[in-house]
């Protein structure tokens, strides 16, 4: 695996609004961050040559847009994983709103997928991308996604959305030398607020200033995106030697305390109630049940409890979280509320 060129963070060191918009070009930084156990806030140096300016000088890390194209996987991967999409290719289904032809679930399928998400120096070299330690997301339909982007199909491979988890992990394995479109679009807007920026796209559309288009190398190379926190899409394929072929495996922070990005009604849409159901079920036990483990524990470090009999807010906060976390999952999973969906669908 090779390391990223340059890591793009979500804000700007200096961050700047005008007219109720952010505009401005976010910070490229250096590869790895350190400090990640600071929450994704380390100091890095932002890297010469970035139009956010600064060259050489320390940055409060703001936490991870997205990173340069790097090299992932070896020509023999991208080969053997190819084999195994085009093994399951009957299952591809078009999802609803969103991408014309798409292979969702595939882990239950293949070892070689489980592997590949699962592996430790992969997630390893990805959190120290992100600034936080990740794993695989909790909804096993995520291991991995899979996009095809057919050629002249004049509709946009992915629309302007926000993904329904913290992270993915984008990984090409088409021929994309000589290809027209099929471009990952990643809006600069509202770098703060990614509803905003997709509401802004909607009402008035995007300028090419306000987006950053990430170009692949060739086959085998992945792009890390925080993917919860910036607005995206794929262009419509207009020519290219193959159809656009990308595998995108979902993480999430292993932090159970941060705020969960996953929305229900996105898998509840695309993969079919009873699928999501227990899915996100299965998500929300490994994360008050994490919640929990801290309190077992006694707290960071596994002190044997000694700092909780001098923090009784904490303990209550740890309660009432974990109790409100499952509590607005039965709510969800049953059908008595939904969450907001991350991107528009038409007709409503
Ligand atoms: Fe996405």
């Amino acid at each position: 695996m090779e390391e990223p060129e340059y890591i793009r963070m979500l804000k700007p060191a200096k961050y700047r609004v005008q007219d109720g918009v952010e505009m401005k070009s976010t910070d490229l930084v250096s590869f790895p961050v350190s400090g990640s156990e600071g929450g994704g806030r380390a100091k890095r140096f932002v890297a010469s040559g970035d139009s956010g300016g600064g060259g050489g000088e320390e940055v409060d890390f703001q936490g991870l847009a997205f990173t340069a194209p790097f090299k992932l996987l070896s020509d023999e991967g991208v080969r053997d994983l190819k084999n195994v999409i085009l093994d399951n290719e009957q299952h591809c289904r078009s999802l609803p709103g969103r991408a014309a032809k798409s292979l969702r679930g595939l882990g239950y399928r293949s070892q070689f997928i489980r592997d590949l998400n699962y592996s430790p120096s992969v997630l390893s070299h990805l959190s120290s991308m992100s600034g936080c330690p990740l794993g695989p997301h909790h909804m096993p339909s995520n291991l991995s996604q899979t996009n095809f982007g057919e050629i002249g199909a004049d509709k946009p491979v992915d629309v302007w959305h926000i993904d329904s988890v913290d992270y993915v992990l984008v990984i090409l394995l088409s021929d994309a030398s000589n290809m027209v479109g099929g471009d990952l679009l990643v809006a600069r807007l509202n770098g703060g607020d990614p509803a905003l920026a997709i509401e802004t796209i909607n009402t008035r559309g995007i300028d090419p200033s306000e987006f950053d288009k990430a170009s692949y190398p060739g086959p085998g190379h992945a792009i890390l995106m925080q993917g919860s926190r910036i607005a995206h899409c794929v262009t419509p394929v207009v020519e290219a030697v193959e159809p656009r072929l990308t595998v995108v495996n979902s993480y999430q922070s292993l932090n159970v305390f941060e705020e969960d990005k996953t929305r229900f009604v996105t898998y509840r849409d695309v993969d079919g109630v009873d699928t999501a159901r227990y899915e996100y079920a299965r998500h929300k036990a490994w994360r008050v049940k994490g919640q929990l483990e801290y309190l077992l524990r006694g707290g960071e470090g596994g002190e044997g409890g000694k700092g909780m009999f001098e923090d009784n807010g904490m303990i209550l906060d740890i309660l009432e979280n974990a109790e409100e976390e499952l509590k607005r999952a039965r709510e969800l999973v049953s059908g008595k509320a939904i969450d907001e969906r991350p991107y528009k669908v038409t007709g409503e």
